[in-house]
């Protein structure tokens, strides 16, 4: 599936109705840098994801605007044309108070939305102030859809937890909308959601929805079993749907994915950014292997137990120093919030620990760049790479390790991979393992190190033919097919949907 079809599929399946995109983070922030205007796309799984099918499909995507610079560039109606070098798509900008901003993004989508779906042993926090400003927040969310649906037909596709209780909003505000909801990160079993105050009013919300989607089947299990425990709702297993007050959500897992023919054509232009250039350059003219790194700065994403695997990995195999480079890129996020904090002072202090401890000579086994890269720069980097390790403690899906394998133009390189992302279900030749035990993931890093070409080339293919078969425009449309079935047949309780 490309861009064009999906256009023609789009409007095959469902007209030439809107689709409205509504998510917490925006695809394109403006920002002042040094006193001139410029852009960036976040570092975001959700945004790299959706952006590409609406420069394709076209429409408006509303989101936060917390660029320095957003409201020096938008209209009257707080829009602007993005991607700004090339538009294709408007971007309404919702604006939030700071203290709704600490309230609702920090204090409850972060610290307690996000930890208790993750499972990551960090405990949730719930303070009734900040589900106050989650509803506050999410009604400012309904304004922006009602101002652009209006009363017109639409498709209203909200993304995340920042949002669950928007869909409810929505269908009561915009009776002629389709509302559907993707949820990016997992969904805990029912016995882990019980712990959560606010469980009857969300789950209310979301069954607002028309079709909710997540990753795997797993968490969509997981969803079903948790209404079942906290509302009078009904299983209808045929059709994967909950039915409650007499309508129907679907519920039915979608795996996102990549634009994999513009990673693979990006990888071979080279990054203008000259020190990463440098680095990588030494790196290969000294015949040493590549290993890379590409996380947000957040606790799930396991940077500390694979530090501690590539510590133990020079500890179990000295012969390995002089060959071997780690460069982990960390991009401080949600920094506001303590746990995340002392993540991004503990990692620098670990990286040097560990090159004190194993360096020789010139030679230092992690490389550690603190800061935010552009999507070109990390395509190239990708290619570049002997090995990519994702070690997430939990992932929804995980987008970087697509991106990787997209990128491996020449199917030399290997993918380490955390059997608790989303991504393992669907990329069995990558070396899985478990992230919390060190010896698994060195064994793994090691054997990835040693293996013949021959059979690197033949895993790496394997996946290359996944994420190319299985790209982002495909998980598109295996979602636009669902929404037209599901209109066909209207919310009967009683017509089968496949
Ligand atoms: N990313 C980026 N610049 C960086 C680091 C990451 O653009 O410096 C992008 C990365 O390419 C990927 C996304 O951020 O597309 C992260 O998505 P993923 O699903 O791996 O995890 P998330 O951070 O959304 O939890
Ligand atoms: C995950 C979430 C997204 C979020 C992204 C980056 O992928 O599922 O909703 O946008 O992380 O986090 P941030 O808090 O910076 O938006």
């Amino acid at each position: 599936m490309d861009p064009s079809r999906l256009v023609e599929f789009y409007r095959e399946k469902l007209g030439e109705r809107s689709l409205i995109v509504v998510s917490n983070r925006e695809p394109y922030q403006h920002i002042y840098d040094e006193g001139e205007i410029s852009w960036i796309c976040p570092p975001s799984g959700l945004t790299v994801g959706l952006d590409p099918i609406m420069r394709a499909t076209g429409g408006t995507w509303i989101a936060h605007g917390n660029g320095s610079a957003d409201r020096a560039v938008v209209d009257q109606e707080s829009c602007v044309a993005v991607p700004p070098d090339r538009p294709a798509y408007r971007l309404k900008r919702v604006w939030l108070s700071k203290k709704l901003e600490a309230n609702y993004y920090y204090g409850f989508a972060n610290a307690a939305l996000w930890p208790l779906c993750h499972v990551a042993y960090v405990r949730p926090t719930f303070q009734h102030h900040c589900w106050d400003a989650y509803v506050e927040a999410n009604s400012l969310f309904a304004d922006a859809v009602q101002e652009v649906a209006g009363d017109e037909p639409a498709l209203v596709f909200i993304q995340d937890y920042h949002l669950a209780l928007l869909p409810r909003m929505v269908k009561e505000r915009c009776p002629r909308a389709t509302v559907v909801q993707f949820w990016h990160i997992p969904w805990p079993n029912s016995e882990v959601f019980r712990i959560f105050p606010w469980r009857q009013q969300l789950i209310h919300g979301m069954l607002g929805n028309d079709l909710l989607g997540f990753h795997i089947r797993y968490h969509c299990n997981n969803f079903v079993d948790t209404v079942m425990e906290v509302l009078e709702a009904k299983e209808d297993r045929e059709r994967s749907a909950v039915i409650y007050q007499d309508r129907a959500t679907f519920v039915r897992p979608f795996p996102i994915s990549v634009d994999f023919e513009d990673i693979a054509q990006g990888s071979s232009r080279p990054t203008d950014d000259k020190s990463l250039l440098r680095l990588v350059n030494n790196i290969k003219s000294r015949g040493q292997t590549l290993g890379i790194g590409v996380d947000r700065l957040d606790y799930t994403k396991g940077i500390r137990e694979r530090l501690e695997a590539i510590d133990r990995l020079f500890d179990c195999y000295p012969e390995l120093k002089g060959k071997f480079v780690y460069l982990q890129i960390g991009v401080p996020t949600r920094t506001h919030l303590p746990e995340y904090k002392l993540l991004s002072e503990q990692i620098g202090e670990i990286v040097e620990s560990i090159n004190w401890k194993h360096q020789e000579e010139a030679w230092l086994p992690i490389v550690y760049r603190k800061s935010y890269h552009s999507p070109e720069t990390l395509q190239w980097l990708y290619r570049q790479a002997d090995l990519c390790l994702v070690t997430s403690l939990h992932d929804g899906m995980n987008l970087v390790a697509k991106e990787y394998v997209a990128a491996q133009v020449e199917s030399k390189g290997a993918l380490i991979l955390s059997a608790f992302t989303g991504a393992a279900r669907e990329l069995p030749q990558a070396f899985i393992v478990n992230p919390y035990a060190v010896e698994e993931v060195v064994n793994a890093i090691h054997q990835a190190l040693i293996l013949p070409k021959e059979d690197l080339r033949r895993r790496m293919e394997a996946l290359r033919e996944t994420v190319r078969d299985h790209n982002v425009f495909h998980w598109a449309r295996k979602i636009i097919d669902h929404v037209s079935r599901i209109e066909k047949h209207s919310f009967s309780p009683v017509t089968p949907l496949l």
